[in-house]
């Protein structure tokens, strides 16, 4: 049984990660500094797997706890790396923090993993890195434009930094994922997404608007040059997208990989629109959305989804769950933690 440390475990795509992981059989180690996320997640994780995974609170910008830590595990096979700050208007107010928490740790980690016999490696990235791409479908050819946050500047920093030791390591393999738009729960709902506060992101404000945490939803933007008028984005369902890990991690430990540092694109290659993806929490729920049309939000790009095929043929990955699937998880799990 293969040790793997998922790092920031405890969080949204982390805790779907460590219950497919568990399922296919490793041996789960998980870390966590819980800044976004809390401790009994561990256990509503075993009471899916009905697996205990090991659990250490650690911040990974602390050098000499990363390193003790490897110290103690010195036969972890695989890391996969979630740990990282996410919210992209907070990374324009806060750079600092933001390239101290995913950089800075990124270079900890890969520091350590530099001391081990072998080291397979898989990399939180996301379609951010794209920009509005010129062309759609987006394939993992198509050029990474300026960032337009610390945030996504962190995701493409932290690219180059794994592409560049991939180069000259003897030892360390990556994968880099680069996410479309992640949503959705754990079929149990006893894991989801736990937004802090006022939700950012589409999904977790359409359903607490919907059991009546919030008033309305905006949409941002009526006039982009869309079928609608709303933008397109790729929703994926969190469990396609776990799975998805588990299969890169296969790639690497069974040397099936290609070459050392390898990108993939995880969507469905399917986009939907913000209107859409209400219409599909109305139909799946049955509640009507009070929602309006507001001004465009900065930064926000137009369209973009993911050209899938070479996940799909390499990696023999495909998404499973529809829109609507993971629009009822969603929902299930914001109902169950609001006990309604
Ligand atoms: C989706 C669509 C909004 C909220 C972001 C990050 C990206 C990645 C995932 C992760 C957009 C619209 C949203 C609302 C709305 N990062 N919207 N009303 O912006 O595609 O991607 O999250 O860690 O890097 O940029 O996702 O869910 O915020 O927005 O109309 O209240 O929903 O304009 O079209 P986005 P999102």
């Amino acid at each position: 049984m293969d040790k793997i440390l998922v790092t920031g475990g405890l969080g949204f795509i982390g805790s779907h990660t460590v219950v497919e992981l568990q399922q296919e059989g490793f041996e789960v180690v998980i870390i966590d500094n819980l800044s976004n996320s809390s401790e009994d997640v561990v256990d509503r994780i075993e009471s899916i797997t009905g697996i205990a995974a090991v659990f250490e609170k650690l911040d990974l910008r602390d050098k000499s706890l990363v390193h003790s830590f490897f110290r103690k595990h010195k036969d972890i096979k695989g890391v996969i790396h979630f740990a990282a700050s996410k919210a992209v208007g907070e990374s324009v107010e806060k750079p600092l923090h933001y390239y101290e928490n995913n950089i800075t740790t990124l270079v900890y980690l890969l520091q350590e993993l530099e001391k081990l016999d072998a080291a397979n490696f898989i990399f939180s990235s996301s379609c951010t890195v794209y920009g509005q791409a010129d062309e759609l479908p987006i394939t993992e050819t198509a050029p990474v434009k300026p960032a337009e946050s610390p945030y996504g500047n962190t995701k493409q920093i932290g690219e180059e930094i794994i592409k560049d030791v991939c180069k000259v390591s003897n030892k360390l393999k990556a994968i880099v994922l680069r996410y479309f738009n992640p949503i959705g729960a754990h079929e149990s709902a006893k894991i989801g997404e736990l937004p802090i506060g006022v939700p950012q992101n589409l999904v977790p404000y359409i359903t607490q608007t919907g059991i009546g945490l919030r008033e309305q939803l905006s949409v941002f933007g009526g006039d982009y040059p869309t079928e609608d008028g709303t933008c397109i984005r790729d929703y994926i369902h969190v469990v396609d997208l776990a799975k998805a890990h588990v299969v890169a991690l296969q790639r690497l430990l069974n040397n099936s990989n290609k070459e050392t540092f390898e990108v993939f694109n995880l969507g469905t290659g399917k986009g939907s629109s913000v209107l859409e993806a209400i219409q599909s929490f109305e139909k799946v729920s049955g509640v009507k959305l009070n929602y309006k049309i507001v001004g465009r939000r900065e930064g926000d790009v137009t369209a973009a989804y993911a050209e899938t095929t070479k996940a799909n043929k390499e990696l023999g990955w495909k998404t499973k769950f529809s829109l609507d699937d993971a629009m009822l998880s969603a929902w299930k799990w914001e109902q169950n933690i609001r006990n309604k």
